[in-house]
């Protein structure tokens, strides 16, 4: 199991918590993490990734497929459901707070799919380090953390710097799925991808909402407290 950090040295978009687990997260790391965890070396805190770490994915999921990259599936909600539907895909999602990555290989086992890896890492670094140029198919970040307040926006997933990753790493074509249940961050994004050259927002717009995307906690709470949901798709300009 990965061990707390002591420094943190980065703006990151996430706060580092207790990664302490249950005990049915306990029995599922423990019997799962070796299938579908993917280890990948890190440098000085464990969401990091070492700037020499490479994962060949063909070798990992024992095939060569397009490659679909979730950044904070949380439980997994999602990305189970979507993976279900795209047996044909290589799916990596990368998530830094553990427990939720031992309930999502519990989800992963119930299941029964066989196409999803997980890294514990910053899905930042997992795109710039362990995705070549071009080699991504999609790429999916579904309700982010807002961190509302202006002097926390640093801290917003979607940003002009992950754009620009982003863009090197999607194929041309590709697109990068949204979701958010805060219609500030839901400007946000538009406003910093609407205005990035190497995307097209597909649909002009707010995009439908993606029929594929389950309900997940996070939405499910959004609704509850009367919040619009948007959804948005961006293509990768050839
Ligand atoms: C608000 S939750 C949403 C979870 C999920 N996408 C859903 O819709 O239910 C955001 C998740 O992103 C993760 N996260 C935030 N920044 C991340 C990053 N840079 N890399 C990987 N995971 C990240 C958090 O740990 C958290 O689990």
């Amino acid at each position: 199991m990965p061990k707390p950090d002591r420094v943190q040295r980065e703006v990151v978009s996430y706060v580092r918590r207790s990664a302490r687990m249950n005990a049915s997260q306990t029995k599922a790391w423990d019997t799962y993490a070796q299938r579908w965890v993917v280890e990948v070396p890190a440098r000085e805190t464990s969401t990091s990734i070492a700037a020499e770490a490479s994962v060949d994915w063909t070798s990992t999921f024992g095939r060569e497929a397009p490659l679909i990259v979730e950044i904070g599936p949380g439980r997994g909600e999602s990305l189970v459901a979507l993976a279900e539907r795209r047996p044909d895909c290589n799916i990596v999602a990368f998530e830094v707070f553990v427990p939720a990555v031992a309930s999502t290989l519990s989800r992963i086992a119930r299941h029964g799919v066989d196409n999803v890896r997980i890294v514990v890492a910053n899905g930042e670094e997992g795109l710039a380090l362990l995705v070549p140029p071009a080699g991504l198919h999609e790429l999916w970040t579904f309700f982010p953390d807002p961190w509302h307040k202006a002097r926390h926006h640093k801290r917003r997933l979607v940003s002009t710097e992950l754009a620009d990753l982003a863009a090197s790493r999607l194929e041309p074509g590709g697109l990068w799925r949204l979701a958010t249940d805060w219609s500030d961050y839901a400007d946000w994004m538009r406003e910093t991808l609407d205005a990035h050259p190497a995307f097209e927002n597909l649909h002009g717009g707010w995009a439908p909402r993606w029929d594929e995307r389950p309900v997940t906690k996070y939405e499910a709470r959004g609704v509850a407290a009367g919040r619009e949901i948007h959804d948005l798709t961006y293509r990768r300009r050839p």
